[in-house]
């Protein structure tokens, strides 16, 4: 019987490779999905695969695809979750959907992850293995009731040799790290720098505020600094600029899918910079109302890549509207990044809005008076509710 394993080469998927075969008595297929977490990482799940003796091991390249069909929806979106922007949750979906096509393709009855019965992860992997497949699932984590000690042990005793002693769980794709575990745990102890690897503290950082210009073409940026680049590509810049400025640093007390609060600490400077910079050109190109529907729909669209259901249609539906409101989100936004801080300096849009002409105090051609009108019925229920206690 053969199983495919969603793979990192980290600690609960290396165990699971051994507790599959040992414990489970099954082949063992170990597949890493690239999301932009770097050469180094994919390098590693090829390495631990190989060391740890897996039957097979496959890597394979959904950088783009993530980038285009899931990080661009959730700038158009400004989807954050409680200020976190998703990078873990977005890529779930995309990681379950390659590991299915593998496990397909080998022929395998099951997927198996390393996911522990505590977090959102668990859910996020098997909504989507079962709404796009009929494999079974294996998470031996969860099913063995392991706690990282007892992993880390279990490790040492089959002489695998994990990267790092730290109990840290991390997860990276190209939208963001997000690091928990050991001493984070505790809400009362401050984060060491050493989780910190994408972005600069506030002492290293740049003494001169960076101004970054980005170029939006129908919610998504094409370019920055005057570069047009790929998506992909424009992320990474985004993450090198951001994270030298400080910028990204995430420290929250997040509220999981089962209930529980947890101390989470996300690096997400490329992130923070994009949807900041998106949002600064809404505010020019978009009217009063849909800026409040798409914040409502913001809320909405988070929350259901959040709770694992990428596969609902309402998250379809919101695309599809978020989309028909983008069309004139085109322009150009210049951010200034200093010591951890993102602000708006210019916007620039051929579907601007906002008119110099009109609100421009040394304007003749608007009459003011006839404002005057319109001031007179804008309260006029308030003022008859007030006659009445008068
Ligand atoms: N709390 C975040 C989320 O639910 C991050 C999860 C991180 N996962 C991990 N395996 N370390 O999206
Ligand atoms: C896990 O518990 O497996 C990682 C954290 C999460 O899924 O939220």
């Amino acid at each position: 019987e053969k199983v495919v394993l969603a793979f990192s080469g980290g600690l609960d998927t290396s165990v699971c490779v051994k507790l599959l075969e040992e414990k489970y008595d099954v082949e063992v297929i170990t597949a890493c999905v690239d999301v932009g977490q770097g050469e180094e990482e994919m390098e590693r799940a090829k390495t631990m695969a190989s060391k740890i003796g897996g039957l097979k091991h496959y890597n394979i390249d959904a950088k783009d695809e993530f980038a285009n069909e899931y990080i661009a929806r959730a700038i158009k979106a400004n989807a954050e979750y409680e200020g976190y922007p998703l990078s873990t949750a977005l890529a779930r979906p995309l990681i379950a959907q390659k590991i299915i096509d593998v496990a397909e393709k080998e022929g395998a009855t099951a997927i198996a992850h390393g996911c522990t019965g505590k977090g959102n992860d668990q859910f996020r992997f098997e909504a989507v293995i079962l709404a796009m497949s009929d494999l079974d699932i294996i998470a031996p984590i969860r099913e063995l009731n392991l706690t990282r000690t007892e992993e880390q042990e279990y490790a040492a005793s089959k002489g695998i040799e994990l990267s790092s002693d730290k109990l840290y769980s991390i997860d990276e794709n190209i939208w963001g790290r997000s690091i928990e575990g050991d001493i984070l745990e505790d809400p009362s102890n401050e984060p060491p720098e050493e989780i910190y690897a994408w972005t600069k503290s506030w002492k290293d950082s740049n003494d001169e505020p960076e101004k970054v210009t980005i170029e939006f073409e129908e919610g998504v940026p094409v370019a920055i600094n005057g570069e047009m680049m790929p998506l992909i590509d424009l992320i990474r810049k985004a993450n090198e600029i951001a994270g030298n400025n400080s910028v990204g640093r995430v420290d929250t007390i997040e509220n999981r899918m089962i209930g529980l609060k947890s101390r989470e600490n996300y690096e997400v400077p490329g992130a923070k910079l994009l949807i900041a910079a998106h949002q600064a050109l809404e505010e020019l190109v978009l009217t009063t109302d849909e800026l409040r529907f798409a914040e409502y729909m913001s809320t909405l669209y988070a929350d259901l890549v959040y709770r694992a259901l990428w596969q609902e249609p309402l998250r379809e539906d919101l695309d599809q509207a978020f989309d028909k409101m983008q069309e004139r989100v085109s322009g150009e936004v210049v951010m200034k990044l200093f010591k951890g801080s993102i602000q708006p300096l210019v916007r620039k849009s051929p579907f601007s809005l906002h008119s110099i002409e009109q609100i421009t105090f040394e304007d003749k051609e608007t009459d003011q008076r006839e404002v005057e009108g319109m001031i007179k019925y804008h309260g006029l229920q308030a003022a008859n509710y007030q006659k009445l206690n008068r």
